[in-house]
């Protein structure tokens, strides 16, 4: 059989393939790179020149500051501004970064929202944007339908809104959740046992009211919760204190009540218990000072009775 027509014919699908994904691959390089040119158009003041003089269209996008892309398929996978000096708006754009593991924009002076369009990124497991003057309520998406997310910060902004009731539905990896120091209110969702892999949960400087969830006690890989100045009320629950893995307790200025709870065995961990300023009467558990691991107690500016019995 004469084979011969085969060879240019093979040379040409070779050919014509090798376009194909010359054309496929420039294409999505150029999405990240038109999400990356409208990031930087939302950007008012970038006081260092880090995006003016590194972000131009002449070199790969791969290669720009703060920019970090896949191996492979040279898609952007982290973006990494902190402390960049940067003010601006988030732009929406930022949803297009499709690869996106990681979101770093903490200690600028970003203003405005969150975008929404965040929650489509479905690699990202870090943000934060800690240290900015961010607004406006969190992405419902980013609390409630993230399946590899693992880390949020935003501390230190002027966030606003209420907490999703239906928080933590399809976030099965998130293990850090800082919220602290922003204006969030409302009360804290008792669907929150449903982050189960949740590590470290601070909230504390915002408006919560409304009871403590006594579903905080179901998180038992916790080993730091933060609730302090707030406007929580009521007792303090006691599935909190069965959290074996606890190190540190902050439950500073609230207007809880009642006595602390006294079941203090499992909390062989613990490091520091913070109960100040609140309205907790009763006397002080027996057991506080069994607590070999207990190096902070503050009990101040409380209603409390009793001695603390130090077991040496
Ligand atoms: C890219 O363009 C800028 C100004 O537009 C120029 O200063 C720089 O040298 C160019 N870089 C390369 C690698 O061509
Ligand atoms: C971002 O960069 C800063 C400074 O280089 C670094 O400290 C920080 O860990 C980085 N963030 C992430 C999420 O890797
Ligand atoms: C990127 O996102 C914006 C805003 O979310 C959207 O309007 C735009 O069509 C997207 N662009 C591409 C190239 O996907
Ligand atoms: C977020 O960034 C700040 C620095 O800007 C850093 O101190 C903090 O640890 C980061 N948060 C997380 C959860 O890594
Ligand atoms: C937020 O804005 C206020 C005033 O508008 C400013 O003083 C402050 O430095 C800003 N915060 C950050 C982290 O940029
Ligand atoms: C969760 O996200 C997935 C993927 O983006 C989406 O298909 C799904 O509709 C979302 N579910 C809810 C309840 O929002
Ligand atoms: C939460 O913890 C309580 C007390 O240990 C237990 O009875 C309950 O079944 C737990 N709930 C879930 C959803 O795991
Ligand atoms: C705390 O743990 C003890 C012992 O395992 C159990 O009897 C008690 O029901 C638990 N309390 C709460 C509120 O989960
Ligand atoms: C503390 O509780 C007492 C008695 O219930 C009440 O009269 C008082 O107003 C409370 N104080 C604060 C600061 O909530």
């Amino acid at each position: 059989m004469d084979t011969s027509f085969l060879l240019p014919f093979s040379l040409m699908l070779l050919i014509t393939l090798s376009i194909f994904f010359t054309l496929t691959s420039s294409a999505t390089l150029t999405t990240d790179q038109d999400a990356l040119l409208a990031f930087k158009n939302a950007i008012t003041v970038d006081t260092n020149g880090l995006l003016r003089n590194s972000w131009l269209t002449n070199t790969s996008i791969c290669d720009w500051n703060g920019v970090s892309c896949g191996i492979k398929h040279h898609r952007v996978t982290a973006l990494n501004l902190s402390n960049f000096a940067l003010h601006g708006k988030l732009t929406r754009h930022l949803g297009n970064l499709t690869f996106l593991q990681t979101l770093d924009v903490s200690s600028n002076n970003f203003i405005g929202a969150l975008p929404a369009e965040l929650s489509k990124l479905r690699r990202l497991k870090q943000v934060n944007a800690t240290s900015n003057n961010l607004s406006g309520e969190i992405p419902r998406g980013i609390l409630t339908n993230m399946s590899l997310l693992e880390d949020i910060d935003l501390m230190y902004n002027k966030l606003s809104g209420e907490l999703p009731s239906d928080i933590c539905n399809n976030t099965p990896k998130l293990k850090r959740l800082f919220l602290g120091v922003n204006q969030i209110y409302g009360n804290i969702p008792r669907n929150i046992y449903k982050c189960s892999k949740m590590e470290e949960l601070g909230l504390s400087r915002n408006m919560f009211n409304g009871n403590i969830p006594t579903q905080v006690g179901n998180l038992s890989m916790l080993t730091f919760l933060a609730l302090s100045y707030n406007g929580l009320q009521g007792n303090t629950p006691s599935s909190i204190f069965n959290v074996s893995r606890l190190e540190f307790i902050y439950l500073r200025g609230n207007k809880l009540y009642g006595r602390i709870p006294t079941n203090l065995d499992s909390l062989l961990n613990l490091q520091g218990l913070y109960l100040s300023g609140n309205n907790l009467t009763g006397e002080i558990p027996k057991g506080i000072g069994h607590l070999s691991c207990l190096t902070h107690l503050d009990l101040a500016v409380n209603s409390l009775t009793g001695m603390i019995w130090l077991l040496l």
